[in-house]
């Protein structure tokens, strides 16, 4: 299935995408939302929040799921996604979601935490994910195929590296723990947020190149409800 990228400027990107997740709250205030950190959500974080102070969205009654986290980081570390999560989006809400799963990476057995997470995240209304530079969604590292399931998995050299140089993490995760494709693709809608001029190349692969676990994002395509929001600068040529 081709798919393209609905491309925003900049400085509108951030607060289109949490108007239709505000919208998407007022629908089914219900919903039932996986959730990524990293960078790219960041201003829409802050966006829905802005939403949510104003009175225009609530997550009283939602289900928080979060994709992905590290494991051999210690609690309150500032790159857990644990953290990221509550600092830069629950804590800042005036009502909590009525659930907040998180995984839980001190557990001495990962592989039983991962298997606690793959229940929550089954029945997800919605998939909001970002794009890894490798082509990975969540900790899906190329490799991942179409039905692979939530699990504890070895980290890249580049997305151990990141938790250092890029989240500024105070140790070197071992490994990660990630909501499997299988789930992201059983969710009722995906959507798939990239901004900035370096993620252009792996976007083209993800949406243009044959579907391959090279690019675990291109499994993407497959799913009826995938919605990809870009900013120009991640669209490049396709956006035009
Ligand atoms: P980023 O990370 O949003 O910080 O660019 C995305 C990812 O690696 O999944």
């Amino acid at each position: 299935m081709t798919i393209e990228p609905e491309v925003y400027e900049a400085a509108t990107w951030a607060g289109a995408v949490a108007g239709l997740l505000a919208e998407r709250l007022r629908t089914n205030p219900s919903l039932r939302v996986c959730l990524p950190t990293g960078d790219t959500p960041v201003p829409v974080y802050d966006a829905v929040v802005a939403l949510a102070l104003a009175g225009a969205c609530s997550f009283e009654r939602a289900t928080v799921v979060l994709l992905d986290e590290w494991v051999g980081l210690a609690p309150g570390d500032p790159a857990r996604c644990d953290t990221r999560i509550r600092t830069g989006l629950i804590d800042r809400l005036p009502a909590p979601p009525a659930a907040l799963h998180v995984i839980d990476a001190d557990d001495p057995s990962p592989e039983a935490a991962a298997e606690r997470h793959d229940e929550a995240a089954r029945d997800l209304d919605l998939v909001v994910l970002g794009l890894g530079m490798n082509g990975h969604v969540g900790f899906n590292e190329p490799g991942s195929m179409a039905d692979s399931p939530t699990r504890v998995l070895p980290l890249t050299d580049a997305s151990r590296d990141a938790a250092r140089a890029r989240y500024g993490s105070r140790a070197v995760p071992v490994a990660g723990i990630t909501i499997g494709m299988d789930r992201i693709l059983a969710a009722r809608e995906i959507w798939l947020l990239v901004t900035g001029q370096r993620k252009a190349g792996i976007l083209r692969r993800a949406l243009r190149d044959p579907e391959s676990p090279d690019c675990p994002a291109s499994y993407l395509r497959r799913h009826p409800s995938l919605r990809v929001f870009a900013d120009d600068a991640a669209a490049g040529p396709m956006g035009r």
